[in-house]
């Protein structure tokens, strides 16, 4: 079996993700995307399976294309990772798919973005649709600060920060929860404490272990099968109604998770490699 691993820096996950490999003996390419040049009418690309762990999504995006055009099995899929590196998509998949998920609206000028946010009513949360580690996000308390981040993303921000993705303020009781989902299975959840809004174990949110009950299982089973499945991590938020789905990560970070939960999170992740190589290459070899 022929199997790589695209990335460009190395972090900790994609270390472990390597350790884990050489760990079972098997062999494995690494393609850096800074490196990679595609020629797009020959493409010649000999894997049966390429885990993507770009940092970057559009090169994620670029390269999944070209890889599952040509016939190239990859985790995930380029069409998982155009619906989870957006967040708009997204919301619509989950909603496609009836997962409950926050009120959301969608504007494309200040006006009408006022609209928008009053109907909702304060507080709003506006997001880019493409972005990620928390940055960026606004809690908008009044119509004063509305004017003023819509005025400042009209005029400061590139074309994509007037796309706005307004959405409901969900009280978190200072926490938040993570699952992580590897194939069919939710694997192992986290809740991320932080007193501030933004829980994002990158901004410093505190992970911790959180059993996975049926309602976790259920939604974030819903939420990855509407992105397409794969390996994805979901945000889920605790409301008075039950269990919310918030968003979907297609190349998720796990270095906060393994010791937390007590999972081998890495070794997950290269099971469902192999497995999907596997069926690869008996594809390919039975095509000859
Ligand atoms: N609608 C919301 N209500 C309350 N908190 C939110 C809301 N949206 C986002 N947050 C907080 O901000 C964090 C980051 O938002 P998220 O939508 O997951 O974007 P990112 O892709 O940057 O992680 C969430 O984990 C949550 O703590
Ligand atoms: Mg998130």
């Amino acid at each position: 079996m022929k199997i790589a691993v695209l990335c460009s820096i190395v972090r900790k996950e994609e270390k472990l993700l390597f350790d884990e490999l050489r760990s079972r003996g098997v062999e494995y390419e690494v393609l850096d995307d800074r490196e990679l040049v595609f020629n797009l009418h020959h493409p010649q690309y000999d894997y049966d399976v390429v885990l993507e762990r770009c940092v970057n999504h559009s090169r994620a995006l670029y390269a999944l294309k070209v890889l599952n055009d040509s016939g190239v099995e990859t985790v995930n899929r380029f069409d998982v990772a155009d619906v989870c590196g957006n967040k708009f998509s997204t919301t619509m998949a989950l909603i496609r798919e009836k997962v409950p998920c926050p009120k959301t609206y969608l504007a494309f000028t200040a006006d009408s973005a006022i609209r928008a946010i009053e109907e909702l009513g304060y507080p709003v949360v506006l997001k880019p649709a493409v972005g990620s580690w928390g940055r960026l996000l606004s809690k908008i308390n009044d119509r004063d600060a509305a004017e003023t981040i819509l005025e400042h993303k009209e005029i400061l921000g590139s074309y994509h920060h007037s796309i706005f993705y307004i959405q409901e303020y969900i009280p978190k009781r200072e926490r938040d929860i993570r699952s992580f989902v590897v194939g069919d299975e939710t694997i192992c959840a986290i809740y991320r404490y932080s007193k501030h809004w933004i829980t994002n174990t990158a901004r410093g949110g505190r992970a911790e272990n959180c059993p996975v009950t049926d309602e976790i299982n259920r939604l974030s089973l819903a939420a990855a099968r509407a992105v397409g499945g794969g390996v994805v991590a979901i945000d889920l938020f605790e409301t008075r109604n039950g269990l919310q789905v918030n968003e979907v990560n297609y190349t998720m970070e796990f270095r906060n998770s393994i010791e937390t939960t007590g999972i081998n999170i890495p070794a997950k992740v290269i099971d469902y490699l192999l497995t999907v190589g596997r069926q690869a290459e008996q594809k390919r070899l039975a095509a000859k």
